[in-house]
């Protein structure tokens, strides 16, 4: 059978690849440290599970309205005002079977043919593939070190041209871990207010902030703003629910509404049982609890990884959020494993499993020169891990 020239041009995923290289590793009995999950290593917290049985003995087993049940978007809609300061209606708010989802479909809610979509790097591959499936051009604008791997004004405004359709922003960010500023998101604010680009906020990693930094919705630096862009979020890293698939986006009722019909003729309603869960995870203060105790392990862990690759002098961007840090490779570049050259991450990434650890390369966001490492791994995983890094570096050539 032939594919379309659409799905032809759907890349495979670098880190699929890898994972499954590591999972075969370990089931043949090798010792692999996997800093490779993009998803928190806890369970589910118990009172979401019981409340999923509840709605499971209830008989919350049929289809849903589409866009998601009345109690759920009622549940987001109170979360976006306190926590977000964003006020929204429920008719604003579309829930989907996961953040990925909802990218999906705003992106084919916005994009005509040939709209031009800036994205940051590095960036998360997944943003690349949906809007050039859906006939957008991606533009890369740059970031650096001086920039802390922010979006600086300057460089927003040069990527900008007549076809700019919108910003897609995420912070914190996968995979560099860095968290906008209130202040930095003015500044992207005033360009895209200026030029009338709409920004697709993920906020995906939202809960996930340490050492002082603070989420800022970039919808709430003004009621323009709030028109013009599209709010991304779901209950996977915040409650640690991936496997569940709950997503939500909030949206100008226009746009929410465009999407809920497109989504009822797509993937239909997000699981029922499901969706009636998160409305537990989002109500009382059980969530919040949670959430915190994830939050202290998993910073933690950050401090612990920054001072094992600190310890062995290895540069990397210094994460403030989500659970990733991305790592420079530049001094392992040109250097031979075996005999055989490492000519970039993916290179390096094969390498270096072969000596027991798992890493993403950074190729898989536009970063040829990094590798993402998630630490949603044990401190003596990451000790191990580091350490076996260290190791390799002395076996190159
Ligand atoms: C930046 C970012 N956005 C969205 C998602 C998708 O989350 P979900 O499980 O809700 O589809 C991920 C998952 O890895 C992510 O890293």
């Amino acid at each position: 059978m032939q594919t379309s020239e659409k799905g032809r041009a759907i890349a495979p995923s670098v880190t699929l690849e890898i994972s499954a290289k590591a999972k075969a590793m370990k089931a043949e009995g090798k010792s692999v440290v996997a800093f490779t999950a993009g998803e928190p290593d806890f369970n589910t917290p118990e009172f979401i599970i019981e409340a999923a049985k509840r709605a499971l003995d209830d008989g919350k087993t049929k289809y849903t309205p589409a866009s998601g049940i009345a109690e759920l978007k009622n549940a987001i809609a109170d979360k976006l005002e306190k926590e977000n300061g964003l006020k929204y209606k429920p008719s604003n708010i579309v829930v989907s079977d996961g953040a990925k989802s909802s990218l999906f479909h705003a992106f084919a809610a916005i994009l005509n043919d040939g709209d031009e979509v800036v994205l940051i790097a590095p960036y998360w591959i997944t943003y690349a593939e949906q809007i050039k499936f859906l006939g957008g051009k991606c533009v890369i604008a740059k970031t650096d070190k001086k920039s802390g791997y922010k979006l600086t004004k300057a460089e927003f405004e040069r990527v900008i041209t007549p076809k700019t359709k919108c910003l897609v922003l995420n912070s914190p960010c996968n995979p560099t871990g860095v968290v906008y500023t209130k202040e930095e998101l003015k500044d992207i604010a005033e360009v895209a207010e200026k030029h009338g680009v709409y920004v697709i906020s993920d906020e995906v990693y939202e809960k996930l902030v340490f050492g002082g930094a603070e989420h800022i919705s970039i919808a709430s630096i003004s009621e323009y703003m709030k028109e013009h862009t599209i709010v991304i979020n779901g209950v996977s890293k915040s409650f640690s629910m991936t496997g569940w698939r709950i997503g939500y986006l909030a949206a100008p009722e226009e746009v929410a509404k465009a999407i809920g019909n497109l989504q009822s003729h797509t993937t239909s309603n997000p699981c029922s049982f499901a969706q009636y869960a998160s409305v537990d995870a989002f109500v009382g203060d059980e969530g919040e609890k949670f959430i915190a105790e994830m939050r202290e392990e998993f910073d933690c862990r950050r401090k612990a990884i920054c001072a094992a690759l600190d310890n062995c002098g290895y540069e990397y961007i210094k994460p403030m959020g989500a659970f990733y840090v991305f790592m420079n490779i530049d001094r392992f570049i040109g250097k031979k494993y075996n005999g055989v050259a490492i000519n970039g991450s993916v290179d390096f990434a094969n390498a270096l499993l072969s000596e027991g650890v798992a890493v993403i390369p950074g190729l898989a966001f536009g970063a040829d020169n990094f590798i993402r490492l998630a630490y949603a791994v044990s401190k003596a995983d990451i000790a191990l891990g580091i350490e076996r890094i260290a190791k390799f570096e002395k076996t190159l050539g």
